[in-house]
């Protein structure tokens, strides 16, 4: 049986990436970044994209990958913070992969995101106040996800270690 993927979900700056690098590392699997294979497809960077096609454009993108991605298999797959915008997104990376949510603060999200300019949903305005007017909207799809990881007070490898006994017992 082919192994299934790990798909992390989250807000901006809760640690799919690095979670996600070290995760592909321990477990010698390939790590993929949904929002940096949209830059590699478009040649565009992400607030480029959003300034100059819209973020419907992007969110489009992302849709069509998720469902790609859905089909592929071994994969640890970092999302970028939208895709639970759509219903359809996390029905196609459930279906091959063990979907876990990781959160954070508001506060340790800013310390995270603070110098970033890589992200146009928080490149206007109070950073904080964008943080969490979003947090807000979103928490009931982030919720919605079963496994859930607060990393706000852990570590890179207890999270990791964490998602791996996870892996371990489930089962596609
Ligand atoms: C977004 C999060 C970003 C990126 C885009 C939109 C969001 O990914 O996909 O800027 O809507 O939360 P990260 O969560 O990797 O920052």
């Amino acid at each position: 049986m082919a192994t299934q993927n790990i798909v992390l979900i989250g807000f901006m700056g809760t640690g799919k990436t690095t979670v996600g690098k070290q995760l592909a590392s321990t477990l010698s699997m390939k790590f993929l970044d949904m929002d940096n294979v949209i830059v590699e497809r478009t040649g565009k960077s992400i607030p480029d994209i959003f300034a100059q096609d819209g973020e419907q454009h992007f969110r489009a993108l992302e849709r069509n990958l998720a469902h790609e991605l859905s089909k592929q298999s071994g994969l640890i797959i970092a999302t970028g913070g939208g895709i639970v915008l759509n219903p359809a997104n996390i029905s196609d990376l459930s279906r091959t992969g063990l979907v876990v949510c990781l959160s954070a603060t508001p506060a340790k999200i800013l310390e995270r995101v603070a110098t970033d300019t890589n992200r146009p949903l928080l490149a206007s305005g109070d950073k904080m106040e964008k943080i969490e007017e979003l947090l807000y909207k979103r928490k009931p799809l982030y919720d919605s996800i079963s496994n859930q990881i607060d990393t706000t007070n852990l570590s890179v490898e207890e999270i990791t270690e964490n998602i791996i006994r996870t892996f371990e017992n489930s089962s596609v």
